[in-house]
């Protein structure tokens, strides 16, 4: 249903042409992708790629392989305005085989703006993307995966020329109702309520601690405390 009303959407802006560029993602755009793709990769429409869509995945992708992420960016975009800045992205990579003199390109993620959906936004992001994968690393291949429902995308890399497909399927299982694993899980389930346990009993019985404690004792539990506090502030980089 849903997906039908963003295909009735996509066909009525089919008829607009509007202008925008594709250019190398920076570090300011990384907000607004991550945000793009959140609202496409949708838990009821794609559960894999919602899954794994994540504010990590574009800064580490923009990290390890920057030159492969492209954004497009809305040409007539205002400061202030209501206005996309960034309709549309791509984040891919490069695999290259050691003691194969093949790479093959991978385009990872691909995504275009609902208010800018068929006006060759994902197009122009692929075309570029694939152009700088040949130029700069020699690629012969070029690899996409896509759920098999979501036609858009199929019909989108069918018209770029992706006619090689082979079925892929994605496995995943409720760990809770595994044979295998549910145990692991029972486990680790009770050793945390076991270690609730303990530190809610210390809570409970530390007053009574306190004043059975000496102060020789008592000033000896409060610099272990500092230290402690000290070690973990150290750990996470506050000091
Ligand atoms: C798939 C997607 C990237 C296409 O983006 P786009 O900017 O609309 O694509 P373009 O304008 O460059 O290309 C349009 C072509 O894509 C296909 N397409 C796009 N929307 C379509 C739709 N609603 N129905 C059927 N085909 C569609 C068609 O082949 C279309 O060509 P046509 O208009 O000549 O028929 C976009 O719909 C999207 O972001 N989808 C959600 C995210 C996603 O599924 N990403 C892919 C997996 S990571």
């Amino acid at each position: 249903m849903a997906q039908d009303k963003r295909d009735n959407n996509s066909l009525q802006m089919s008829a607009q042409r509007r202008s925008f560029s594709v250019r190398t993602m920076e570090i300011e755009d990384l907000a607004e992708v991550y945000q793009l793709g959140a609202m496409n990769f949708k838990a009821d429409l794609w559960p894999m790629l919602y899954r794994s869509w994540d504010e990590y995945e574009v800064t580490t992708l923009f990290n390890t392989d920057g030159d492969y992420c492209l954004v497009a960016e809305n040409d007539d975009w205002v400061s202030g305005s209501k206005d996309q800045r960034i309709v549309g992205f791509v984040l891919g990579t490069v695999i290259s085989k050691p003691g194969s003199a093949w790479s093959y390109g991978y385009v990872l993620w691909l995504c275009s703006h609902d208010d800018w959906a068929r006006e060759g936004v994902a197009g122009k992001l692929v075309d570029k993307l694939v152009e700088i994968m040949v130029e700069e690393d020699g690629i012969r291949i070029i690899m996409a995966d896509t759920d098999p429902d979501n036609h858009r995308a199929v019909r989108f890399f069918a018209k770029k020329g992706f006619t090689d497909t082979k079925p892929h399927l994605y496995l995943s299982s409720n760990l809770e109702h595994n044979p295998h694993y549910a145990p692991l899980l029972k486990k680790s389930r009770a050793a945390a309520q076991t270690a609730e346990r303990k530190k809610k009993k210390k809570r409970r019985d530390a007053p009574a601690r306190l004043s059975s404690m000496g102060t020789d004792e008592k000033k000896r539990l409060k610099k272990k405390k500092l230290k402690k506090r000290k070690k973990k502030k150290k750990k996470s980089g506050k000091v």
